[in-house]
């Protein structure tokens, strides 16, 4: 049983395969935290909770209070009554005072997972041992009850962690701060593991030192931002692929957030992950229900890898919904960098020829096709067809590609709207804007409200009815700008500080609508690159545009932090052209293939003027994708060493689940002046099993290196030979015999 009571103790003790969670409750209802760390095997029971010691708790021992708050390990801390800590809960009463005081009322333990109202949530999937609790707060002055969610997922050492507050008062209750979750506990001298970054720049892996104080990383862009990514981590010093200690926090929500480390005088730690309170309120009405985003949390005492590995099954097995998740992908061509806005339906119809000739299987048109979009200035809003461009219709440009023997994709910014557009003009005030002023232009477009109904059904309607117009397989959902502006003519003065959240509900709410009314279609969401990667959107799409910079050096370290906790079924990568467009650099071809490789696949390049000879090689990584493909979608992945930590090579690998196949990837980025192979250790293996290895440069036929054992291949290492050049990349497959 994965959660279970001592109720002479009041101990909660939720257990996953290699985990354990303690939580307590003092006599006078304090919910407070015992322990998270490596599972305990024996008896749970009798942990005490930090009451004993001064200052003592106030109730059944005299202590102060406010001494009492400021180090209690509280389980779901509220703001005003004395810890001066980060609190999860801050609430107006209705003389606009702020305090809350959450004590225990009851608990409920529950098979599965439940949903949550309006919001992408993991889901049981099948498994039977998933298990729910519900801890029920109360604070008795303001009738608010306060649901703690913990759900356990065994396998996969996960507990998720979500908030409900509803207001049992005749009051309303403003709310100005919900958390999803906090943990309380003792330093173990962490560091802070963040993935941070910016445009072209994605997910940068980035750890440094806790000082005392607040270390915080966050949003206020009304997307989860190519900046700041909605994960932390506490590592022990170092932690390693292997070895070390990492507690995470991953937010599953695409909007504001702030997720913090707090280390306060009694050398404590507080780590805390939500909705970003700045910007936020919600007045809650009485009756009603308020529900936080959720949280996953994990714990690994065996290093990142561990840690990774468990994130990858976990969002495989309990997050993404999509039927295309355990499928072959089509791999597609996209027109983006090919033309731009310079396409019409012949030069569509060339590069869809020329695809099909080399083995490619969709054709993905970008942004540009719509209204009397030449350039990024105009028409979004108006989702018709440009006919200037596609003469004929849509209808015709996708029965023509289809009888080239090609699948169909199309791009939408559904969430935009621009000044130079029909739809602007009829609606100007469907555009987020504050009361009297002109709303800021981002790439010469604005943001609609999507907190209000009206505008999200019309942008439904018009997306729905393109997509009824011809056979479309794939949609390619954007969003390139942040949100500013922040004003609804449809809300009151005191909703306006709900419109971040409300745009995110609605969001939300039409991806469903969208997946619900078309259940065949493959999404890909984006946002002006892998400004909104986060597991909220995994919920609706499979795959994710992962970065703008598709230069394959960039990619390795952009891939490496999405890899840290996404599975790599899930991260949108393309070959692109030469040079590239956000470097200039100029790439082996057979290198942009085998880091593309790592993630979905597919190109991005006008395949009717690269070079013949990279044309030439695109049938055999054709082959190459469907003959790995499923291994890297659904394979524990292992990460062997990184060019980010100094080395000249960087190098990953994809275990199939029952160790009989591997494949691994070395990218030699700069050639060093050393003419001897070196021997690395690769990871994952069965060490009794025999493997064939084959070495392949994606030119030259693959090599047979010979058949060794797992336990040869981890420990004395695989040969790998010097590369002549930079940037020359090979894969290492392995079979066993
Ligand atoms: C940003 C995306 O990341 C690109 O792939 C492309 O679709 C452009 N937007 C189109 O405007």
């Amino acid at each position: 049983m994965s959660i279970s009571y001592q109720e002479k103790d009041r101990i909660f003790t939720l257990q996953t395969e290699r985990t354990t969670y303690i939580i307590g409750v003092t006599p006078e209802g304090y919910v407070g935290h015992i322990y998270y760390g490596t599972r305990l095997n024996g008896h749970v029971g009798s942990y005490p909770l930090r009451t004993g010691e001064p200052p003592f708790t106030p109730g059944v021992l005299p202590g102060e209070k406010c001494n009492f708050l400021g180090e209690f390990p509280m389980e779901y801390p509220a703001g005003g009554t004395g810890d001066f800590r980060e609190s999860a809960l801050e609430v107006l009463n209705e003389k606009g005072q702020r305090a809350a005081e959450l004590l225990y009322d009851s608990y409920v333990i529950e098979d599965g997972k439940p949903a949550l109202e309006g919001l992408p949530a993991a889901f049981a999937g099948g498994d039977e041992r998933v298990k729910t609790l519900r801890l029920i707060l109360k604070d008795a002055v303001l009738s608010l009850q306060v649901t703690l969610l913990y759900s356990v997922f065994e396998k996969e050492d996960v507990i998720t962690r979500s908030v409900l507050v509803t207001n049992n008062s005749s009051d309303i209750r403003t709310l100005d701060k919900v958390y999803s979750a906090c943990l309380d506990m003792d330093n173990h001298d962490f560091e802070f593991l963040t993935l941070t970054g910016g445009w072209g720049r994605e997910r940068h892996i980035e750890t440094n030192r806790i000082m005392h104080g607040r270390v915080s990383v966050g949003s206020l862009q009304g997307k989860s931002s190519h900046q700041e990514h909605p994960f932390i981590a506490l590592l022990t010093p170092g932690a390693d692929q292997k070895h070390g200690e990492v507690y995470g926090m991953h937010f599953v929500y695409s909007g504001n957030f702030k997720a913090q480390a707090e280390l306060s005088q009694w050398d404590m730690i507080r780590m805390t992950m939500g909705i970003h309170p700045d910007e936020f309120s919600w007045q809650l009405q009485p009756g009603q229900t308020f529900t936080a985003p959720e949280c996953v949390m994990s714990f690994s005492s065996e290093g990142l890898g561990r840690f990774s590995r468990n994130l990858h099954d976990f969002y495989r097995n309990h997050m993404i919904r999509s039927k295309y998740l355990h499928e072959d992908r089509p791999i597609l061509i996209n027109n983006w960098e090919a033309t731009y806005f310079d396409f019409d339906t012949e030069k569509l119809l060339s590069i869809a020829r020329e695809a099909k000739k080399a083995g490619i299987e969709m054709l993905v048109m970008d942004d540009g096709w719509f209204g009397h979009r030449d350039r990024d200035n105009s028409s979004l809003g108006d989702w018709f067809v440009y006919e200037k461009k596609l003469t004929g219709g849509l209808r015709y440009l996708v029965e023509e590609v289809k009888k080239i023997g090609l699948k169909f994709g199309i791009w939408f910014e559904p969430e935009m709207i621009s000044p130079d557009s029909e739809l602007y003009k009829a609606h100007p005030d469907w555009a987020l804007q504050v009361y009297k002023r002109e709303p800021s232009q981002s790439r010469m477009q604005y943001v609609l409200d999507y907190s209000r109904k009206d505008v999200r059904d019309y942008i439904y309607d018009m997306v729905a009815s393109i997509l009824h117009e011809a056979p479309i397989d794939y949609v390619k959902w954007d969003m390139n700008r942040s949100l500013s502006d922040i004003g609804s003519a449809s809300l009151p003065a005191g909703g306006q500080r709900e419109i971040f959240h409300r745009y995110v509900l609605g969001l939300y709410e039409l991806q469903e609508r969208l997946i619900t009314e078309f259940p065949d279609l493959l999404l890909e969401n984006c946002s002006g690159g892998g400004a909104r990667f986060d597991p909220g959107m995994l919920y609706y799409s499979p795959q994710i545009w992962c970065s703008d910079d598709m230069d394959s050096v960039e990619r390795l370290r952009i891939q490496e932090g999405t890899a840290l906790i996404y599975p790599l079924s899930t991260m949108g990568a393309h070959v692109c052209c030469a040079p590239n467009h956000t470097t200039g650099r100029t790439l082996p071809f057979a290198t942009r293939g085998h880091v593309a490789l790592a993630g979905t696949f597919g190109y991005e390049l006008d395949i009717t003027a690269i070079p013949q000879e990279d044309r030439d090689m695109i049938p055999q990584q054709v082959e190459m994708y469907h003959k790995y493909h499923m291994l890297v979608a659904e394979g524990d992945y292992y990460r062997i060493h990184s060019w980010n930590d100094a080395k000249p090579y960087d190098m990953w690998g994809v275990v199939s689940k029952d160790r009989t196949e591997a494949l691994f990837t070395h990218v030699q980025v700069l050639v060093t002046p050393v003419y001897r192979s070196c021997m690395i250790c690769l990871d994952g293996l069965d060490p009794a099993k025999s493997y064939s290895v084959k070495e392949e440069d994606g030119i030259n036929e693959a090599r047979d290196m010979g058949v060794f054992t797992g336990e040869e291949l981890m420990l004395v290492g695989l040969q790998v030979a010097p590369a002549r050049g930079d940037y020359r990349s090979r894969l290492y497959s392995l079979k066993e015999v």
